[in-house]
């Protein structure tokens, strides 16, 4: 079997030929009984193979037929050991990587710039998080990456520590000192786990930094929908390791996940695998140069400051991913939130805003004519006349765990106001956004400084997810006394 080859879909496409007579699940029995709106939307095709796991194509969580030979395909394309198929996003990914390695009352050194998705792992796990503080880079104003450094004081502190996760690159395409990191932490002999959410596409293109899967982690998870020409909610879990069991892996992934699982998706990971390994090189080849020229571009237009490789320092940010376009938009008197509105009423949608910047992804599926268009509307931005000066509060250090996230998490709460809360311990997360990491980690006992990083965010106009927003204040939940 080649590359060229898309088993799980000739497969499916083979079944749907033969036009069974269905008793089965899904209730729309291939498009029969679906809504007439649906199917309009949708077209026929889409229902005929929108089948659960029927005679002859296989089960996600028992592979042996052809999902598992899609995912031998995608193991010898991403050069893993073995490559999992996710129907639940990089969550799922990441929950699993957790569950797999760690065990009740072990402890997981972690960066405090970590996904709501790993507090989550860690609450499902019983583990105990240490956290270790990220890099800030002032000029945009976004958290970067943990250094080789920070890592091996935690792991010297820590000489009891079973698993290592890291989080790189960052959302915004900040790769850190992968390599060292992975090498320090096996040398003490901890796993390795990378969430590597914003990497799917990395081995497609040499312009792009290393995954970590190059430089040896132990599991690897990769949100393929993010980057890839895939559907939303599918991931990757790569093992990478011998010293990983793929047994308990396979078991947690069974936990974990529907046992309906989609074949849209499946199949969307089929075809996308195939796409990148026939033509991946010369269409990110293509996507990259779309990209650089609108940075150049970008950059030439007064008052936009744009991330390029020269903000690679060679300490927290090692390698740069070209396909990510942050322009900074504060000298011309904007923070990202208004600047993103700006755009939103020219018909331009971007994929986040932060107090000081906006994020593009260039894709696939970006045109000249699309970033032509982009331009256009930057060269016509009025500068404003009181300039916003906002920036993103230093991010607060983690304070103490007084229980375990799980212990936390299977208390009594109570729900306070966020000024009250200083000193009484977290039973919820709390994730403001921007950054969109969680401050608050059920456990932790609630800081001063956390507490005003939460509120700055608030006044700011940022979104607290996980708490009840009162108007002109918030409440939080805590553990009850
Ligand atoms: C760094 C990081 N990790 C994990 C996730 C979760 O990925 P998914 O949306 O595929 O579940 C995200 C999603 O935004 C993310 O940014």
């Amino acid at each position: 079997m080649g590359q060229e080859e898309a088993p799980l879909y000739e497969a499916v496409k083979e079944y749907v030929k033969r036009d069974m007579v269905p008793f089965h699940m899904p209730g729309h029995s291939q498009g029969k009984g679906a809504p007439r709106v649906l199917k309009q939307l949708f077209g026929a095709k889409f229902f005929d193979f929108d089948l659960t796991e029927v005679s002859g194509l296989d089960y996600l969580h028992y592979a042996h037929g052809v999902i598992r030979k899609a995912e031998d395909l995608a193991t010898e394309l991403y050069g893993t050991r073995s490559t999992f198929f996710l129907v639940n996003g990089t969550t799922a990914g990441i929950h699993a990587m957790i569950l797999s390695t760690l065990k009740k009352g072990e402890k997981i050194i972690i960066g405090r710039n970590s996904h709501r998705s790993v507090i989550g792992g860690i609450i499902e796990s019983g583990g105990v998080p240490v956290f270790v503080q990220p890099e800030f880079n002032e000029e945009f104003g976004i958290i970067t990456n943990l250094t080789p450094d920070s890592l091996a004081k935690s792991i010297k502190e820590n000489p009891d520590a079973k698993a290592v996760l890291i989080t790189s690159p960052n959302y915004y395409g900040f790769q850190g000192r992968v390599k060292e990191m992975i090498d320090l932490a096996h040398k003490h002999n901890l796993f390795v786990l990378i969430d590597e959410a914003h990497g799917a596409h990395f081995p497609f293109n040499t312009k792009f930094p290393k995954s970590a899967i190059r430089y040896g982690a132990d599991l690897v998870a990769q949100s393929a929908h993010k980057t890839l020409p895939t559907l939303t909610q599918t991931s990757f879990l790569h093992v990478v390791s011998d010293k990983v069991n793929i047994d308990r892996v396979e078991q947690v992934l069974g936990l974990i996940e529907s046992s309906s699982p989609s074949y849209i998706f499946m199949i969307a990971m089929d075809i996308a695998r195939r796409e990148m390994a026939l033509h991946g090189e010369e269409l990110w080849d293509k996507v990259i140069n779309i990209s650089n020229y609108a940075r150049e571009e970008i950059s030439k237009i007064p008052g936009f400051k744009v991330t390029s490789s020269a903000i690679i320092n060679g300490n927290d940010i090692n390698a740069f991913d070209p396909i990510k376009i942050t322009i900074n938009v504060q000298e011309l008197g904007y923070s990202g939130f208004e600047f993103e509105s700006y755009l939103n009423d020219c018909n331009i949608e971007i994929e986040l805003s932060d107090l000081q910047n906006v994020l593009l992804f260039v894709t696939l599926g970006t045109r000249v004519k699309d970033v032509d268009e982009l331009i256009s509307v930057l060269k016509k931005v009025p500068a404003k006349k009181h300039k916003s000066s906002v920036k993103l509060p230093k991010f607060p250090v983690a304070s103490r765990f007084l229980m375990s996230p799980k212990e936390a998490f299977d208390s009594e709460y109570e729900t306070i106001d966020l000024l009250e809360s200083v000193g009484r311990v977290s039973w919820g997360i709390v994730a403001p956004y921007p950054p969109g990491i969680p401050v608050f980690v059920p456990g932790m006992e609630i800081s001063k400084e956390s507490v005003w990083f939460v509120d700055e965010v608030f006044k700011k106009g940022g979104l607290v997810q996980g708490s009840i927003n009162k108007g002109h204040s918030i409440m939080v939940r805590v553990v009850k006394r």
